[in-house]
């Protein structure tokens, strides 16, 4: 084991270990974004950032040793996963590999009820729930915190969605060494007061993005003059969010998510040469957001890498508040989400 990965995810008892595990994960929605990398390839984030895991499109993922076998098998939806798909997994599976000490191969096999790559945090799901059913299927028993770090190496926000209802990642500390600054960077979850929020999910594109998050975030922290002063401003945001949510105030919750995410949009637009995400069913969306609120509805609208928005509102508005967005979505496809649980291994799946 590299020195930058201390023991932090312990191997089984058991040598011989579970051939085979079945984990699910929700996506998880950030009220406070995550956007821009500080060191690539351990995905350490440059702000923290705070999210809600849904109890909508599941991902469940089966992780089965094959011994013998001189590659990793991937099928995602049915198929056969296209070739960078398949490198993102085995090169997270080779993380796990290492940790146990194991050489065996593996068919990892994945549904997502979520369109991938649209925005909607299918990667999020996803990796959370390859983290928890490959550390089962090679015998590692990691807790919530070690799966939380191992799910962020897939993808950054993956590792929130470990948790279930409202989870901040902390970008972690670079006072010390690498292997510090991995230890320190992981989810865990937000005490929140009496809330009962629901996103309403008006999808306006369901379709693959055009340019990933990576990519995106690697540009924008590069070239964008926004970015430094919104990272900044981030970090005030994120307290004001921890506060209200203590608060179970869902006004500065929702004002505080709505101009955390416009201020990550316009960091990208002010990237050179721009990624603009946002399409015009987005804004107009975002006007029957507005309408809403002059309305006297508290609703406040967030936007991922991708133009699909998420309503944030009272439980008992999400009805009215989707009724409303509903025929601003070309497709009319909107659906209420409500807090959703954390990543877990099915029954009799870990052996
Ligand atoms: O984890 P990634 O690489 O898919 O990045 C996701 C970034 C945003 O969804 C835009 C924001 C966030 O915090 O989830």
């Amino acid at each position: 084991m590299p020195p930058e990965h201390p023991t932090t995810l312990v191997r089984a008892p058991q040598q011989d270990t579970a051939a085979e595990a079945t984990a699910v994960a929700h996506p998880n929605i950030a009220l406070i974004k995550y956007w821009g990398k500080r060191d690539e390839r351990l995905v350490l984030p440059r702000v923290d950032s705070l999210s809600m895991t849904l109890d909508v499109f599941p991902t469940t993922t089966r992780v089965r040793l094959a011994r013998g076998a001189v590659q990793d098998t991937v099928v995602l939806d049915g198929h056969p996963a296209e070739d960078g798909a398949a490198r993102r997994v085995t090169a997270f599976l080779d993380l796990v590999r290492e940790r146990a000490g194991r050489v065996e191969r593996a068919v990892v096999d994945s549904q997502n009820t979520v369109p991938t790559g649209a925005g909607l945090a299918s990667s999020a799901s996803g990796f959370a729930a390859l983290a928890v059913a490959a550390a089962a299927a090679y015998g590692l028993s990691p807790d919530a915190t070690a799966l939380s770090r191992l799910a962020r190496r897939g993808s950054g926000s993956a590792c929130r969605s470990v948790f279930g209802g409202f989870a901040i990642w902390h970008a972690g500390s670079d006072s010390g060494t690498t292997a510090e600054a991995d230890l320190s960077s992981h989810a865990e979850p937000v005490p929140t007061g009496d809330l009962d929020p629901a996103l309403v999910i008006a999808v306006v594109d369901a379709g693959p993005k055009a340019v990933s998050s990576r990519a995106a975030m690697r540009r924008t922290v590069d070239t964008s003059p926004l970015y430094e002063p919104w990272a900044v401003s981030s970090e005030r945001d994120l307290t004001e969010m921890r506060a209200a949510l203590l608060a179970g105030d869902i006004e500065a919750v929702g004002e505080i998510a709505e101009r955390n995410a416009l201020g990550m949009h316009a960091t990208m637009l002010a990237a050179r040469p721009a990624v603009r995400y946002l399409a015009p069913a987005t804004l107009t969306v975002l006007d029957r957001v507005l309408r809403l609120r002059q309305d006297g509805v508290a609703a406040y609208a967030t936007m991922d890498a991708g133009p699909n928005v998420k309503v944030l509102c009272r439980r008992t508005d999400a009805e009215g508040v989707a009724e409303a967005v509903r025929d601003a979505v070309p497709d009319g496809s909107v659906l209420v989400a409500g807090p959703g649980p954390g990543a877990r291994l099915l029954p009799g799946g870990g052996r």
